[in-house]
This record gives C-alpha cells, sequence and structure tokens, in this order.
C-alpha cells in the first residue's frame, strides 16, 4: 500500500498544501512510479489517501499526458504531432521510430523497453520536430537522430538507472 510504503514521503507532500485535494499530482506521481501506470484500483488508493471522489482523480489521470492508465514501457516516447511539428516532419519520424521498433503509436514493444505515443503541443515549437522520452525533452528530432537516441535509451535501461516516468525524480 502507498500509505505504508511512502508515508513519510506522502506525510511531506500533504504538509505542502492547505487542502488535501491539491496533492493529486504528486500522488499520482508517487502511484505511477510504484506501479507502472494507474489502474482503476491505483487511482482509487489515491482518492482514498486523498479523501476524494474516484471520478475527481480519475478525471486528473485521464486528462494529462504524463499519467498513464495502461501499463507503458520503461520509455515512453511521445511525438508531439500538433501542427508546427507536423509541417516540420513528425509525420516522418513517427513512421520511422513505427518502423525501427516495429510497433504502431499507442503500442508498446514486446520487450516492454519502449510505448510510442502521439501527444499534442508540448510546448517547444521553435524546437520542432519534437518529442519527449519520460521526462528527457528532444528537440530537432529528425530521422537520421533516431537510431542514435534508441541506442542511447537501450544503454539507460540496462544500466539499471532509475528511469522515472513521472515527476517525481526530476529534480534528483
Ligand atoms: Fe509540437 Fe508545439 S507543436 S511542440
Amino acid at each position: 500500500m502507498l500509505s505504508d510504503k511512502y508515508a513519510a514521503e506522502i506525510a511531506g507532500v500533504l504538509a505542502r498544501y492547505p487542502i488535501k485535494n491539491s496533492a493529486v499530482l504528486p500522488l499520482c506521481y508517487i502511484a505511477q512510479d510504484e506501479y507502472g501506470h494507474l489502474s482503476i484500483d491505483h487511482i482509487q488508493e489515491v482518492a482514498d489517501i486523498l479523501e476524494m471522489p474516484y471520478t475527481d482523480v480519475y478525471e486528473v489521470a485521464t486528462f494529462y499526458s504524463l499519467l498513464y492508465t495502461e501499463p507503458v514501457g520503461q520509455w515512453v516516447l511521445q511525438v508531439c504531432d500538433d501542427n508546427p511539428c507536423c509541417f516540420t516532419g513528425t509525420e516522418e519520424l513517427v513512421a520511422d521510430l513505427e518502423d525501427r521498433l516495429g510497433i504502431r503509436a499507442g503500442e508498446t514493444t514486446s520487450d516492454k523497453l519502449f510505448t510510442l505515443q502521439r501527444v499534442k503541443c508540448i510546448g517547444a515549437c521553435h524546437r520542432a520536430p519534437v518529442m519527449q522520452a519520460n521526462l528527457e525533452f528532444l528537440g530537432d528530432v529528425t530521422p537520421d537522430k533516431v537510431p542514435g537516441i534508441l541506442e542511447d535509451m537501450v544503454q539507460k535501461a540496462q544500466s539499471g538507472a532509475t528511469l522515472s516516468i513521472s515527476g517525481r525524480f526530476a529534480e534528483q
């Protein structure tokens, strides 16, 4: 249970806010890093800790593209397919990633290493085309850079380094 395993961290998060509801995102991060994604049960667990209705937490979990309600791979590759990125090569980039990974956007590789997703603007249109890999931002991504990027990710995964899929470890 999160409330047991992360009691001190959760208490620290709750202490930052005047009302419990405000801690919903940090608690979703804790749950996601613990379980890998936010299932119905995980969302309920967060709701119970915060004494919030399940549906309120569910709405948050399904709104943000960095929260996953389905299992994902160690690396979640999110390619922006909003207009500015599309003008500079998103479709070619997605097609190249699909070919190399052997999956379609929305799917996870059989070795559970990569999930490929399309997302809307991630606020870096000046570096289009852009993608995000977990919390790592990558700009000016053209297909010729993809082999090196994927190889780097494979090596990081094999190194045993913590690959946070949430914002929780961003400042560590
Ligand atoms: Fe792709 Fe804004 S349109 S980052």
